[in-house]
């Protein structure tokens, strides 16, 4: 059985054909031989070889065009070239389109044999490296992705983890219940007027939802303190928004996202807290959840009163434009202040929104 490697050979004079043809097959080689270059697409898009031998002077194209062709769809496999020329100009552009030998006629059949042997086996080499390198490619895919699925699951499981936590400490207090929720869907009504992107959204729903989870580290009896608060407590409560930021920087959020936690309280004059930025220093998705999570204060029921009006929140807020908020993210409420209903402010499952 013939099962040594496939051999096309190229010679316009019979005698070398066969010559060349008998001594492969009888190397257990399958030798195809043709007396002229063939349209070299079409032909070799049916027939592969793992080697190819050609007379470099043939009639209409030589073999150095035949090279050049070839090269075009297959870069890697051996061409070995008949020559009886010495003109060694030839030969070099034979070697800059990758011939892989040359046999200068007259030559002895033991030169072909160990000539197409090694092509043979070179072929085969650089046939198996392509095969290797292709299957550790579709294994980096699939591992990157197996990876990216693993993380994934993760990041959900973490976030709903502090939806949970979250929820856990506005259950304590009848007061809070329900804040982060209403401040997200309000939160999304203004982004989503101002018509901002998939991703801002998204980072803006996770901003809200966990913009007060660092109050976790308050202790409840400040919180949810139904007298007035000391100036000592009213500092414990204001590292919250610091608080918040290293309980989430662990996880691999938007930067917007980490903005919000830490820059909700903070106010367009720079007299707000942590840090006293000022309008241009901040977030615009901060500046919504600022605007959102105040208009949630005003209109909630507390301790010592009964929740206000959305008119009186939206008063309130107006006055606060260049102190306290942002003028083009107020204008954006007022604008929207019909949509906005007890309704419009609960029924939403703000995790599934955006994700
Ligand atoms: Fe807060």
């Amino acid at each position: 059985m013939k099962n040594k490697g496939k051999i096309l050979v190229i010679d316009d004079e019979e005698i070398i054909r066969s010559l060349i043809s008998e001594t492969l097959s009888i190397e257990n080689y399958s030798v195809t031989a043709l007396d002229s270059i063939p349209e070299t697409t079409d032909y070799f898009s049916k027939n592969s070889f793992d080697t190819i031998i050609s007379d470099i002077n043939l009639p209409g194209k030589s073999g150095i065009e035949f090279l050049k062709e070839i090269r075009k769809f297959d870069e890697t496999i051996p061409v070995i070239l008949i020559t009886g020329s010495t003109e060694t100009e030839n030969l070099l552009t034979a070697i800059k389109y990758g011939a892989y030998d040359f046999l200068r006629k007259p030559f002895p059949l033991s030169d072909i044999i160990v000539t197409v042997n090694h092509s043979v086996q070179k072929r085969k080499l650089e046939k198996e490296n392509l095969k290797y390198k292709v299957t550790l490619e579709k294994m980096v895919v699939k591992r990157t992705e197996q990876l990216e699925i693993a993380n994934k699951k993760l990041e959900s499981n973490m976030i709903k983890t502090m939806l949970a936590m979250v929820n856990a400490l506005e259950a304590s207090d009848k007061y809070t219940r329900g804040h982060s929720e209403r401040v997200t869907a309000l939160s999304l009504m203004i982004g989503e007027k101002m018509k901002l992107d998939f991703k801002d959204l998204k980072n803006l729903q996770m901003g809200a939802v966990l913009h007060d989870i660092g109050k976790i580290g308050i202790y409840h009896n400040i919180l949810n303190k139904p007298t007035k608060l000391t100036d000592e407590e009213f500092s414990t409560i204001r590292k919250h928004p610091k608080i918040g930021y290293e309980i989430i920087r662990p996880i691999d959020f938007h930067q917007s996202v980490f903005d919000i936690v830490l820059q909700h309280h903070e106010f367009i004059d720079g007299t707000g807290y942590p840090n006293k930025l000022k309008g241009y220093q901040l977030n615009l998705l901060s500046k919504i959840v600022s605007i959102a999570d105040t208009y949630d204060a005003i209109t909630s029921d507390r301790p010592y009163r009964k929740g206000n009006s959305k008119q009186h929140a939206i008063d309130e807020i107006y006055k606060g434009i260049d102190k306290q908020f942002d003028r083009d993210v107020v204008k954006i409420l007022i604008e929207i202040k019909d949509d906005i209903t007890p309704d419009s402010l609960s029924n939403i499952n703000v995790i599934k929104k955006y994700k």
